[in-house]
């Protein structure tokens, strides 16, 4: 016969394995926090423009050591192009996917994008969708593009202006190629244009696929009677755009058209991404970021 006293202390044991069994078989063990980076990048198809973005990711490790860092790549064309050559970069939702898989709960996303634009758009929309999924990552900041408010443009123009070649006289003109867009913040790049001139008249930029044209900065110099501008590309990367559109021989390249205007061009391919000074500025909004996650003290 079973004594009373061992009667309970069966109970006991048969509640204690019934809870624990529940608590394997029902609930995840509320996971440590595990804080991270995303950096990014439209991307590049281009070999020699990938030290920008490497350069880019040494600066991040110097200033934030510890956090691991991740990448993607948000222009499809460019990661089906390097998937064609057998390399693999990740979309923003399935680097995010991935982080949430090896336990990532905090996550700053730092855009390396120059405005923000139809792409910095759909990286803000693919952040708020995966915020807060069931065992996902529970808090993701975005820290904000190169340009997007006005102590950017302060900072941006001043740093274009302490980063020019040094051999540029003030007699010499310079002309910054901006991707441009469709998109309304398109008119960053304009905007740019009334603080650069602040600081130089001689300082231009025009953008590829919109305003300020070409043709704007053309009768420009023309009116000023330039004999000689830099050319260099405004975007993280000198890639596509810097090395034919701005550098390249054919005669529609800015290079062929200025010369053809009786200039002297002197192209130089160093993309944003290249420069210290530059890259800063996306880390002191890759700061805020982590300031909003936990993972830096405030500034
Ligand atoms: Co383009």
């Amino acid at each position: 016969m079973i004594k009373p006293s061992c009667v309970c202390g069966l109970s006991v044991l048969f509640l204690f394995l019934i809870l624990s069994t529940q608590a394997w078989a029902g609930h995840d063990t509320e996971s440590p926090a595990k804080k991270g980076i995303l950096l990014v990048a439209f991307g590049t198809t281009v070999p020699e423009a990938k030290g920008a973005l490497e350069h880019i990711q040494s600066q991040v490790a110097t200033r934030f050591p510890g956090l691991p860092i991740y990448w993607a790549y948000s222009s499809r064309q460019v990661r089906s192009t390097l998937a064609d050559s057998g390399t693999h970069y990740d979309s923003v939702p399935t680097a995010l996917a991935r982080m949430a898989d090896e336990g990532f709960t905090h996550v700053a996303v730092q855009s390396l994008h120059t405005i923000p634009g139809a792409e910095f758009q759909a990286l803000r929309e693919t952040v708020t969708a995966m915020t807060g999924l069931p065992k996902g990552i529970k808090h993701i900041e975005l820290g904000q593009p190169l340009l997007s408010s006005h102590e950017d443009l302060v900072a941006c123009a001043q740093t274009i202006m302490d980063t020019l070649p040094k051999k540029r006289t003030p007699q010499d003109a310079v002309v910054l190629m901006g991707h441009g867009t469709h998109h309304a913040a398109n008119i960053y790049y304009p905007g740019l244009q009334y603080y650069l001139w602040q600081l130089d008249p001689l300082v231009f930029i025009a953008t590829v696929e919109s305003a300020p044209f070409l043709d704007d900065v053309r009768r420009a110099l023309q009116s000023r009677q330039v004999q000689t501008t830099y050319l260099l590309p405004f975007m993280a990367v000198a890639g596509d755009h810097a090395r034919n559109d701005m550098a390249g021989q054919e005669e529609d390249s800015w290079t062929s058209i200025l010369t053809s205007d009786g200039l002297t061009c002197i192209p130089v391919l160093r993309g944003t991404g290249e420069s210290e000074a530059f890259v800063r500025l996306w880390l002191d909004h890759l700061h805020i970021a982590l300031e909003r996650i936990g993972a830096v003290a405030s500034k």
